[in-house]
């Protein structure tokens, strides 16, 4: 299997002196199902700001898609984005867009005819069962769950072969939380990196990478 992440004895800290990443080893495979545990604190969304470059490791290396991200420049950092799908917590939508806008964003630097973009977005509505009334509405008029629904359209629409989850159903009740775990495990393909609170949606899972994190440790690396 290919590596598509790997980190060798990587170290961030914020402040000097407090580390909050210690001495991480890990290799994420191509289109594995990476499962990332751990108590709020741990340095979840940190692990995962430092494979989207938005923030540096301190010490170590790190490599993504087989680059090591201290080399990445600006324009290089902006086209490893381009191949990441982003999934968070706090639902960021644009409020004076609507469903469709948002969902076809990460399509506006590209140079693609509408034709193009029409059937990427067919592709997602049908893989995530939006309809028309759900896709013209504007975020304020939708539900928590759908506006999360709507978001996960918008980091599949350009068809990424990473995606990165950090806890994305945190916010939703369990019947919603539950969907979002389905639409995630149906993915083929592709390489999913999660943070969840919720594990129990991993129980019937059979193949899934599961690192758990402690004080920014890693405390055990199973693969299921
Ligand atoms: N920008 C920052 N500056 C300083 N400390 C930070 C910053 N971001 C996160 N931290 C600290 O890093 C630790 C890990 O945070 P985080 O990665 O968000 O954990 P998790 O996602 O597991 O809850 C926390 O103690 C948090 O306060
Ligand atoms: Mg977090």
């Amino acid at each position: 299997m290919n590596s598509i992440i790997q980190f060798s004895h990587v170290y961030k800290a914020y402040k000097q002196d407090k580390p909050i990443l210690k001495n991480i080893n890990l290799n994420i495979h191509s289109n594995e199902f990476f499962l990332l545990t751990g108590h709020s604190g741990a340095g979840k969304s940190t692990l995962f700001k430092l494979i989207l470059g938005l923030e540096k490791i301190s010490s170590g290396q790190l490599t993504v898609f087989n680059k090591n991200i201290n080399f990445y420049s600006d324009h290089n950092i902006h086209s490893l984005r381009g191949r990441i799908g982003v999934l968070l917590q706090n639902i960021l939508l644009i409020s004076e867009i609507n469903a469709k806008e948002n969902i076809l964003l990460p399509l506006q630097h590209l140079k693609l005819d509408t034709k193009t973009k029409n059937s990427k977005l067919d592709a997602v509505s049908e893989l995530l069962a939006l309809d028309k009334y759900i896709l013209e509405s504007f975020p304020s008029e939708l539900s928590g769950g759908e506006c999360q629904k709507i978001s996960l359209a918008r980091a599949l629409i350009n068809d990424p072969e990473l995606i990165i989850a950090d806890e994305p159903t945190a916010n939703l009740d369990k019947d919603y939380a539950k969907l979002v775990f389905e639409y995630l495990f149906q993915l083929k393909n592709k390489t999913i990196i999660c943070s969840t609170h919720d594990q129990e949606f991993f129980k019937n899972q059979k193949h899934f990478h599961h690192v758990q994190l402690n004080k920014g440790e890693i405390m055990s690396s199973e693969v299921i």
